[in-house]
């Protein structure tokens, strides 16, 4: 019998798959976006309404996915989005993307509420994580979290902006989602529906939010992050020796604020429509801001890439290097690391043979 990992054959897979074999409050929790979804659906809407000119007769037979990134050669033109608590998807999510991220030498986002310490995931990405930081409350804790990183190795530092407040996500509510995790007579049921799942984690322990289990490192996921202001970038950038990525821009005006407060890159993002339910579909945000902040400028994108195809769109856009956030999750929920492995060889099959119906070698 075929495992479930050779059913992927698209992202679309591996959602379906994984929604199968998940709870519904975690399968809710990676799936859900912001409000009635809507901004979920235009950011969809703005690609599916994209289209790629197929050109003909050119020699495409040797083509190259590679991609540069902060002087590093990426073997892909997309990474890894930092997302908190990838455990959930399946035990050990963090490490299989971490060594996911060294074979292919592409970043991998660690996010501030990793589920694995970010010690752990810079050694197993081989060097090749970034950490994503979260300001919350009067910013003493995420200052620390840098300088930890800093300690650690990171040699970038992507700090999420898009989240002044928690955005509101109705599935994910109605669950009584929270971490840490608490197990009520709801999830009892839920998890006791999807035993697989379930046993598996049981015998690799509660996932938890693995940052935060020493001195001083505190974090509430509900806690206001209100208060992180252009000083607060500024103390960052003064502080921080190496890339600084600012993550969730989609506002000409503050990207161009970006590149003079002296950042590294900036990432256009709606937080994979996690946010403001409202925002304008980041590819459409993607080609003003290039536009605006010149075609030197490190530009970087994620938010509701499902294909390859999407990660040429987004280039043709502006997008320097791309992201995929919740599709991997999906696939390794579906279907382990194998699973991970297979709709990642999909994203570059999908990215490969659009390069060559388009006429092109590479995304460079
Ligand atoms: C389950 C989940 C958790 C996330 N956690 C974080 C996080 O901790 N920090 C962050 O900057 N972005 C987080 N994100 C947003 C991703 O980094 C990224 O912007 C988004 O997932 C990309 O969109 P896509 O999922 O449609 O590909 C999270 C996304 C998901 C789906």
């Amino acid at each position: 019998m075929l495992s479930a990992a050779a059913h992927i054959h698209s992202s679309d897979d591996a959602r379906r798959l994984a929604k199968r074999r998940l709870p519904w409050m975690v399968f809710d929790y990676i799936d859900g976006s912001a409000g009635g979804e809507a901004g979920a659906r235009r950011n969809r809407a703005a690609f599916e309404a994209l289209t790629l000119e197929p050109r003909i007769l050119r020699d495409v037979s040797s083509r190259n996915l590679s991609a540069d990134v902060f002087g590093t050669t990426a073997q892909r033109p997309f990474g890894i989005a930092p997302m908190g608590m990838c455990n959930l998807s399946a035990p050990g999510a963090d490490l299989m993307l971490a060594r996911l991220a060294a074979e292919f030498s592409v970043p991998h986002g660690v996010s501030t509420v990793a589920s694995t310490p970010l010690e752990r995931i810079i050694e197993v990405a081989g060097g090749h994580a970034w950490f994503q930081l979260y300001f919350s409350g009067d910013g003493a804790g995420a200052f620390k979290l840098a300088t930890r990183a800093k300690v650690a190795g990171y040699k970038t530092l992507v700090m999420t902006v898009d989240v002044p407040e928690v955005g509101r996500r109705p599935r994910e509510l109605r669950h009584g989602f929270k971490m840490p995790f608490s197990i009520g007579p709801r999830q009892f049921v839920d998890f006791a529906l999807h035993p697989r799942w379930s046993l598996s984690q049981l015998a690799a322990g509660k996932p938890d939010m693995a940052n935060f289990d020493m001195d001083g490192f505190d974090f509430d996921r509900t806690e206001s992050r209100a208060r992180a202001t252009w000083d607060t970038l500024s103390r960052l950038r003064d502080m921080w020796p190496g890339n600084l990525v600012v993550k969730g821009v989609l506002n000409v005006d503050d990207a161009l604020a970006l590149k003079g407060a002296g950042v590294d890159a900036i990432q256009v993002s709606s937080h994979g429509s996690r946010q403001l339910e409202s925002a304008p579909a980041p590819i459409d945000a993607l080609p003003l801001i290039r536009s605006a902040v010149g075609k030197d400028f490190p530009v970087f994108f994620d938010t509701g890439l499902r294909s390859g195809e999407d990660v040429l769109k987004a280039v043709r856009a502006g997008a320097d290097f791309t992201f995929f956030g919740r599709s991997l999750l999906f696939a390794i929920a579906a279907g382990g690391e194998e699973g991970l492995r297979n709709l990642w060889d999909v994203f570059s099959e999908e990215l490969s043979s659009a390069l060559a119906q388009t006429g092109r070698v590479s995304v460079k």
